[in-house]
């Protein structure tokens, strides 16, 4: 089968950034993305490109050269998926916040949705593929939902983690260490299905990369990737509180550890605990999974991941409020960062949440300076958690654009995202602008313990002893 329509169902940060590579490295494919969110796709079809809704690196230049080509953004549906041979689901599937499995299952009314909304639409054969980061037999629920609600057309389900890391997410479509396509191998329209979306990714993916599976094996790779992921960052973290108790230093256990190659470099790096919109959501919907089939200690090992980096998040707030000689009530605290990661302007999930969060209730004054993050986004983020009314933030905390006057006066400074651009700023004119004694807490190990003493901070970094 010779795909030449492809349609994409959510324009997010997966969908985005996925689609437009696509279309880069496949001309004479058409691709169209699609949202029910209006100022979403406004934004993407925004003339000045430094108002995509999304901040990768190196995503504006590719839209730029393929939009109103071969890549286009818009709020029809229907007809998209009227024209598509083949149709990607990259919705939005947050932790269920109510009923059965709230807190800990993933909610899949958007995919639920997405799945009747093609069965209305479609004319003619499709393949559905899977993008979001679902659990185990959703292709399952999918093909249900088509078979049942559709005009007798045929689906085929395919399941395409995705492996992208936001602030990396271009480099890592164009070069990933894999691609993983799940299918119904044991029918011949499976195999079919499987070999078009192959075809594909062929353009730019070397054969050997592209991994066909069972579909229910690349659903639970997904899963488990993260959770492997998220398990050593805990890991390291663990170690961190130990390395501060005995007065060893974090970096140079990941450095000795590392050099190991069994266990390797990466996802090494101690910080005050992981983010993002998968490490936790894919955890928790491990751990229900296996609740759900009885296995208690399987769930429980697992939870561990989690329980570890809230403590994480707990004890860098802790650490502030004693510091600080056990209060912060009316003491001005200083954020540098508020995105999960460096280069993404996206926070779902980030530790800073938390910690200001924990900071509110102690009653601190908390600005925030992030290079990349909007005042409201930051609003949102802890009107989400719902721990008091919103003048109450509002009042408490507040966003700075420009990082000097953010530190000016203030008490103590709390690194919470590795941005670069932080390690280039005049520390001394920062220095001299705060209130004595001036604390700084590093929760990223970013930034240079000697030269900071030397200028006369009481520094902090995570894991440092
Ligand atoms: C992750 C997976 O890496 C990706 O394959 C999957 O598709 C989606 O989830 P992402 O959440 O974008 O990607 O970012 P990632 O680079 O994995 O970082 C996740 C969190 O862990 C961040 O908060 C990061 O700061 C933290 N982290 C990562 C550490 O604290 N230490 C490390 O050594 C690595
Ligand atoms: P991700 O990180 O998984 O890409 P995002 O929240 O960034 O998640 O993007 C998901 C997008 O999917 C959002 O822009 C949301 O508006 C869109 N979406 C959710 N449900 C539907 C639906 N039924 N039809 C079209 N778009 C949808």
């Amino acid at each position: 089968m010779n795909i030449k329509n492809i349609c994409c169902i959510g324009a997010g940060y997966v969908g985005g950034p996925t689609m437009a590579v696509i279309a880069q490295e496949c001309p004479h494919i058409k691709v169209t993305i699609v949202d029910i969110n209006e100022s979403r796709i406004d934004a993407w079809n925004d003339e000045n490109l430094n108002n995509l809704p999304v901040f990768e690196p190196g995503l504006s230049q590719i839209v730029q050269e393929t939009r109103d080509k071969n890549l286009f953004f818009s709020t029809d549906i229907d007809k998209a998926i009227d024209e598509a041979e083949m149709i990607f689901i990259s919705v939005n599937t947050p932790t269920k916040t109510y009923g059965k499995g709230k807190g800990m299952a993933a909610d899949l009314k958007y995919i639920e949705l997405c799945a009747r909304q093609i069965a209305k639409v479609a004319k003619q054969d499709k393949i559905v593929v899977e993008k979001s980061t679902l659990p185990v037999r959703t292709a399952e629920a999918l093909k249900s939902i088509l078979d049942n609600t559709g005009n007798g057309v045929q689906f085929q389900i395919l399941s395409n983690p995705e492996f992208l890391a936001e602030g990396t997410a271009v480099q890592d479509l164009l070069n990933p260490d894999r691609v993983l396509i799940g299918g119904d191998i044991d029918s011949e329209e499976g195999n079919e299905a499987i070999q078009a979306l192959v075809d594909v990714y062929a353009n730019w993916v070397s054969q050997e990369k592209i991994l066909t599976t069972k579909v229910w094996s690349s659903e639970l790779s997904k899963l488990t990737a993260n959770a492997f992921l998220a398990q050593r960052v805990s890991s390291i973290n663990a170690m961190s509180e130990l390395c501060e108790k005995t007065g060893a230093d974090v970096n140079e256990v990941s450095k000795a550890i590392g050099m190991d190659t069994r266990i390797g470099s990466k996802f090494l790096k101690a910080s005050v605990g992981f983010g993002g919109s998968c490490f936790q959501k894919d955890i928790l919907n491990l751990v229900y999974i296996a609740q759900s089939y009885g296995l208690s200690e399987v769930a429980d090992y697992w939870e561990q991941v989690i329980l570890m980096n809230e403590h994480q998040k707990n004890r860098f707030s802790d650490n502030i409020v004693s510091t600080l000689y056990n209060t912060v009530s009316g003491k001005k605290i200083t954020f540098l960062g508020w995105a999960f990661k460096k280069d993404t302007n996206d926070t779902r999930e980030s530790a800073a949440i938390k910690v200001a969060d924990n900071l509110l209730n102690e009653q601190a004054n908390v600005v925030v300076y992030d290079p990349k993050v909007s005042k409201e986004r930051i609003y949102a983020d802890l009107e989400y958690l719902n721990t008091r009314f919103s003048e109450v933030n509002r009042n408490l905390l507040s966003v700075e654009n420009d990082p000097y006057k953010a530190c000016k006066e203030t008490h103590a400074i709390a690194v919470l995202t590795e941005w670069d651009e932080f390690k280039k700023y005049d520390w001394q004119k920062i220095y001299d602008s705060m209130n004595k004694p001036a604390f700084l807490f590093d929760g990223r190990g970013l930034l240079d313990k000697e030269s900071l003493e030397k200028i006369g901070f009481v520094f902090y970094k995570i894991g440092v002893g």
